[in-house]
């Protein structure tokens, strides 16, 4: 039995989560947090914590968490670079899966993505779409982000450099050292992301739609089983999945 408390548990994947665990045997919630509750007063009932709140809300829990040395899953995303340094500050104590996107398909896009951009190569340019709802608070998404991650590596660009955030005016020819992301917002999308290959002459779109939170909130709660009792470290859902 693994036990578990849902940090954001008011929010939409904080709800989803708790429908989803209530239908695993294997899982037990000690506790359902959200803003103003003290998370430091259930965390000694539980095993691990799973956050799904905001960016500035993720670098206090991982610190909790190490204090305690409870394990951490994080689905928060758009945090900055220091918050950023105090989460990977805390995985020096207790295991996480930090991931910014738990559903196994959108892993299995983070994978192609890689193949695809080694495989065509510097002569197709590289353009990343994605949609969520309007409701949403960061921008582009943290997936979003993790593609454009990936295809700077294969590429060798340093990606702040080689971002284009939209384009607008007189922006000039695009050189092949750009890889431009368009965030596109609007209704209830849950999450789509595309991206786009294009040479001269052909062009190859990988695209995953998501249509339920449940995909990322069941991805969240294998995490949360799969690290309790792991070494120390920042584990990905690549790792959880088994894909390395
Ligand atoms: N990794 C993934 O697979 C994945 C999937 C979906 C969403 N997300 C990310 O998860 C986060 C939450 O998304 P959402 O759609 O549920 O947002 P949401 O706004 O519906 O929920 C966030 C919740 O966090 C709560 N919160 C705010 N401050 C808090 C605090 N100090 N302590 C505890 N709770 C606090 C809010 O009250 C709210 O209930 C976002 O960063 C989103 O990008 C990640």
């Amino acid at each position: 039995m693994t036990k578990l408390i849902i940090n954001g548990a008011k929010g939409r994947m904080g709800q989803t989560l708790l429908s989803c665990a209530a239908r695993i045997p294997e899982l037990q919630i000690v506790a359902a947090t959200d803003v103003g509750d003290d998370l430091s007063g259930p965390l000694a009932q539980c095993d691990a914590v799973i956050d799904f709140t905001l960016h500035h809300v993720t670098a206090d829990v991982a610190t909790l968490c190490a204090r305690h040395g409870k394990a951490l899953v994080i689905g928060t995303t758009g945090h900055s670079e220091a918050e950023k340094a105090v989460i990977r500050a805390a995985a020096a104590t207790i295991p996480m899966v930090w991931a910014t996107n738990f559903s196994t398909g959108v892993n299995t896009l983070f994978w192609l993505t890689r193949k695809a951009a080694e495989i065509l190569g510097p002569s197709f340019d590289l353009e990343v779409v994605e949609m969520h709802h309007r409701l949403k608070k960061d921008a582009p998404s943290g997936t979003a982000t993790t593609l454009l991650e990936i295809l700077a590596d294969v590429r060798k660009l340093q990606l702040e450099e080689a971002l284009r955030h939209g384009r607008k005016g007189i922006t000039g020819e695009r050189t092949s050292e750009e890889i431009g992301i368009h965030a596109l917002r609007g209704g209830d999308v849950v999450g789509d992301h595309t991206v786009i290959f294009a040479a001269n002459g052909e062009r190859v779109e990988l695209t995953h739609k998501a249509s339920s939170r449940e995909t990322f909130a069941n991805g969240a709660l294998r995490a949360a089983q799969w690290v309790v009792g792991r070494a120390p470290g920042i584990y990905d859902m690549q790792a959880v999945l088994g894909l390395k």
